[in-house]
């Protein structure tokens, strides 16, 4: 068999993938360092490691087979990819938050209409989800931590992804809108996914099997 190539979010969500997919029997994830070491041939399986915002370019070009990455990834970016599986781990949230010494949310958001000014690293969620209401705001796109903007009022509300609430809280800030949940997924490649069905299909199994026995 060819071998798979596998593309992996490091920081956070890797915390939170490694146990699974050495439970799953991933061979090169026992010995993979992705703060050093950002490819690890094997193989069978060959792992690749990036940001997870970057983890969809490296499987839509084809350079991997299969991807892991957040729902929050996708919804941003999520064009042109199989996704293959929830894995139900790692549970965050995609949240709009605002500065809780401000107006309440329902007032900001009337007085400031079309000017109101969002920061994100999520252009596209976060325009999409005001103009489910009919708003265009003002999107300020920023690569990370972006609390910053609201602290000091380049924006007037952050859309960024709340898992603890820790940062918000230290930023004195508050979740005031959910715009969706967010777990790691299981992506493909589409060619990968129509000419090596097998392969991946195997590595898929592998993964359920993992989740199932860690529930
Ligand atoms: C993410 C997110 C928040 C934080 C939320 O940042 O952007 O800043 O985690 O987690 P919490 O609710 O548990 O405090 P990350 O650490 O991924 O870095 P970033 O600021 O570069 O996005």
């Amino acid at each position: 068999m060819e071998r798979v190539t596998l593309v992996l979010p490091r920081g956070r969500p890797w915390e939170t993938l490694e146990p699974i997919l050495r439970r799953a029997g991933v061979p090169g994830v026992a010995a993979a360092d992705p703060d050093r070491q950002l490819v690890v041939e094997g193989e069978r399986v060959r792992l690749l490691f990036t940001r997870p915002a970057d983890v969809v370019t490296y499987v839509r070009e084809g350079v991997a087979d299969l991807g892991v990455t957040g729902k929050d990834v996708l919804l941003e970016d999520g064009s042109g990819i199989v996704e293959l599986l929830e894995l139900p781990v790692g549970r965050w949230r995609l949240s709009v938050a605002v500065p809780e010494a401000g107006s309440p949310w329902p007032e900001l958001l009337a007085q400031r209409g079309e000017s109101l000014r969002v920061a994100t690293s999520y252009p596209r969620a976060a325009a999409s989800h005001f103009a489910a209401r009919g708003l265009t705001p003002h999107v300020v796109h920023l690569r990370g931590a972006v609390e910053l903007a609201a602290v000091v009022g380049l924006a007037d509300c952050v859309v960024d992804v709340v898992d603890t609430g820790r940062t918000l809280a230290a930023h004195g800030l508050v979740e005031v809108e959910r715009i969706a949940e967010v777990s790691l997924r299981l992506v493909a490649n589409t060619v990968s996914h129509r000419l090596r069905h097998a392969e991946l299909d195997a590595l898929a199994r592998g993964l359920r099997r993992a989740l199932r026995t860690s529930a």
